[in-house]
């Protein structure tokens, strides 16, 4: 399908798997898709504390765990909750339609 004019096309449902989050790089932006149970999560792809590719790392409930330096984010809100992570990351509410995932470019939650 074409994406509707106010959202990004992230990738296909079928792309994810609860165990591996998803790297996509889109206008610009290299954000990281997760799957959590039944709902889908956007964050970016990029750690607030180094080099860190959240997509590399791996979900402990709602958390994903950096690989670089295993600080830790609810990818819900993007909140950190485990040092040495600080600084909040940017998050978007996934869109899903037709199978597809989208977001509102440009438009982090709470933004
Ligand atoms: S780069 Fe992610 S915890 Fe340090």
């Amino acid at each position: 399908m074409d994406a509707p004019a106010d959202l990004l096309r992230l990738c296909a449902v079928t792309d994810l798997d609860e165990d591996e989050p998803l790297r996509v790089d889109a206008g610009g932006t290299a954000y990281a898709v997760f799957q959590l149970g039944a709902d889908y999560h956007v964050t970016e792809d990029l750690c607030s504390h180094g080099p860190g590719s959240l997509s590399e790392g791996f979900l402990v409930g709602c958390e994903v765990v950096c690989p670089f330096h295993q600080g830790r984010f609810d990818i819900r809100t993007g909140q950190p909750t485990h040092p040495p992570c600080e600084v909040a990351i940017r998050v978007w509410e996934a869109v899903v339609r037709e199978g597809e995932i989208f977001i509102a470019a440009g438009s982090p939650k709470g933004a």
